[in-house]
């Protein structure tokens, strides 16, 4: 989509996503309004999300599907500056450190942290989500243990995408980042977590700030992802 994302209401966003859907994938008809109108939007107004919208979306997080009829999801939401500094900040020294392991310039570093600290907190809420081992199978061997955190994260997936969705339809802006999963300890010392809260992604949330454009989505080439038999 090109020019000024028009700011959504749920029907806006919908619509927007059908205008999108035109351009991103050629069967916009097929796909929800809903999905269409998700995007990653990383800037937003200073208007705070309101705590039992946030509960709102974790209840939708939390009708995702899930191993064995588990629910191996725990959600944080940070709508305190000084949660919200903590959290970007611990992420911010581990980040430091592993570019500075990698050989990166000390003030390229100093620069990509600064920005990613600045940006996390200029988002007015943040939801950290975590897995917890409840409700998940036990195995001796470590092959199936990985494969039984790999359930859990999938559905974690799924738990995050749900928030997104309802995020927008909310009219909500949103945006998943990956930082926790890099440094998930961290993360969870950085908010005084409850043992066990094992910090995999986060999401920013946040009225849209005007004037935003939406990167175009590039067509999906079906006939390359997808293989019948
Ligand atoms: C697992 C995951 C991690 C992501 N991490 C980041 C991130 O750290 N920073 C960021 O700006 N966007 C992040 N994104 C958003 C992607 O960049 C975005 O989804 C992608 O560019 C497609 O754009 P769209 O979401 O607008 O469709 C992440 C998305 C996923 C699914």
């Amino acid at each position: 989509m090109t020019g000024p994302a028009p700011r959504p209401g749920p029907q806006a966003a919908a619509d927007r996503g059908r205008a999108d859907g035109a351009t991103a994938t050629g069967t916009d008809a097929a796909i929800p309004g809903l999905i269409l109108a998700r995007r990653s939007r990383r800037a937003f107004t200073d208007d705070p999300v309101d705590a039992a919208l946030l509960d709102r979306l974790v209840i939708a997080a939390c009708l995702a599907p899930a191993p064995h009829h588990s629910r191996p999801w725990r959600f944080v939401t940070c709508t305190t500056p000084g949660a919200k500094r903590a959290l970007a900040e611990a992420m911010a020294r581990r980040w430091a450190q592993d570019l500075a392991a990698d050989g990166v310039a000390p003030e390229v570093i100093a620069r990509r942290t600064a920005a990613s600290v600045r940006r996390l907190r200029a988002a007015p809420a943040l939801v950290l989500a975590c897995l917890t081992d409840e409700g998940l199978d036990t195995y001796p061997d470590p092959r199936r243990r990985a494969a039984e955190w790999g359930l859990a994260l999938c559905s974690l997936g799924a738990a995050v995408q749900n928030l997104l969705l309802a995020a927008t339809a909310a009219g909500l802006a949103s945006c998943w980042v990956a930082a926790p999963m890099f440094c998930p300890e961290e993360a969870a010392t950085a908010l005084d977590l409850p043992d066990g809260w094992r910090p995999q992604a986060l999401v920013m949330l946040g009225r849209p700030a005007p004037g935003g454009t939406d990167r175009d989505r590039p067509p999906v080439p079906v006939e390359e992802l997808r293989a019948r038999r």
